[in-house]
């Protein structure tokens, strides 16, 4: 084949490459090893002197001529996938940005978050405990014998037993205050804990629904007192609030597991909807505590000779409802959209005490 077939050949087969696989198997097929080309150049060493010298010359040429128009069709390919690239990956930067539609933390999840951390701060412990519980956690531990009122069956939600299981069914918990006995019984004193969650009373008005959440807090130590409850809850709320006056009221009451037992209301204003803490001439129950019971420290275990502290429980709804100025407790619960875009919280607002809690 004479050099301007092969040439031609080449040139049109580079042009014709519309990959850059393809175009190297031309390059293989030219100027590779076993290539027509190449081989062609191995004739030379057979040639005389004067024809070597001229159609080496030529040949030279040549390979040279379809090494270059190899490169510039490799480079044309590259920068043509390049375009395509750019034109399919194209972005308008400038565009206003989309909203996705995102979900909010519930403010109870919130107020879960906030007081955990300021609990967390003065040394409380997370506890739990199962929201179905036995009657005796629920009630026989903490002192409540089978014949209270808050057993009778119109505040419990009871389980239901397998016909013929004759054992006392299990409940509904009707207040955290069961995480006593078990955080007490795992763990013994000294201890200091608090346990957020969920409690069930069959209930259903303004202010009470059917489940609601409370946090139940509890110190055994050697010498606690009345006067660290105090001091405790007004801590709290101070940091809770977020107000330097917080006033609260401890009237006497009576709960079967603490002796004595107190009621604790705190001081707020209504006006025209805004409610405000620490000031006005309105009360707010927030919470009952009190000492703790010998009776429910020996049922967990605990010496009562040798131990004593406080215990309370805190309407978490309640104390929600005080903060934000949410007015019915009812709609906490009712998963409304547009009520959960106002009251909720995004969800990178982790509250912390550093950072000044809901900021
Ligand atoms: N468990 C009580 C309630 O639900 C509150 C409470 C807890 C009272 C701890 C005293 C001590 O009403």
């Amino acid at each position: 084949m004479d050099l301007t077939t092969l040439r031609a050949k080449y040139i049109e087969a580079v042009a014709a490459a519309a990959t850059e696989a393809a175009l190297e198997d031309v390059r293989l097929a030219a100027l590779g090893k076993k290539g027509e080309i190449s081989a062609l150049m191995a004739t030379l060493g057979k040639m005389d002197p004067d024809q070597r010298k001229a159609a080496g010359a030529a040949m030279n040429l040549l390979r040279d001529e379809i090494d270059a128009a190899l490169r510039a069709k490799k480079a044309g390919l590259a920068d043509a996938a390049l375009n395509e690239r750019l034109r399919s990956e194209w972005l308008d930067v400038t565009l206003p940005g989309r909203p996705r539609p995102h979900g909010t933390i519930h403010p109870v999840s919130q107020v879960m978050e906030e007081l955990t951390a300021i609990f967390a701060d003065m040394g409380f412990a997370v506890a739990e405990g199962p929201q179905v519980e036995s009657d005796w956690y629920n009630f026989d531990a903490l002192n409540i014998p089978p014949e209270h009122p808050a057993r009778q069956e119109h505040d419990t939600f009871f389980m239901h037993r397998a016909p013929g299981d004759n054992r006392p069914p299990h409940v509904l918990r009707t207040h955290t205050s069961p995480v006593q006995i078990r955080a007490m019984t795992e763990n013994g004193a000294p201890i200091r804990v608090i346990a957020p969650g969920r409690v069930y009373r069959m209930d259903m008005d303004q202010t009470h629904t059917p489940m609601f959440h409370q946090v139940e807090g509890l110190a055994i130590d050697r010498d606690i007192s009345m006067a660290n409850l105090k001091w405790t809850l007004e801590e709290f709320c101070r940091a809770f609030f977020e107000v330097d006056r917080v006033e609260l009221r401890f009237r006497a009451s009576h709960f079967p597991f603490t002796e004595p037992s107190a009621e604790v209301d705190i001081r707020y204003s209504n006006v025209g909807g805004q409610l405000r803490i620490g000031e006005g001439d309105k009360w707010m129950e927030i919470l009952g505590s009190g000492m703790v019971h010998p009776k429910v420290l020996a049922a967990a275990g605990v010496d009562p000779d040798k131990w004593q502290g406080f215990a309370f429980g805190m309407g978490i709804d309640r104390i929600a409802m005080l903060k934000y100025g949410i007015p019915d407790l009812r709609a906490f619960f009712e998963s409304d959209l547009r009520w959960l875009r106002h009251y909720g919280f995004a969800a990178l607002d982790m509250p912390d005490l550093a950072g000044g809690l809901s900021r």
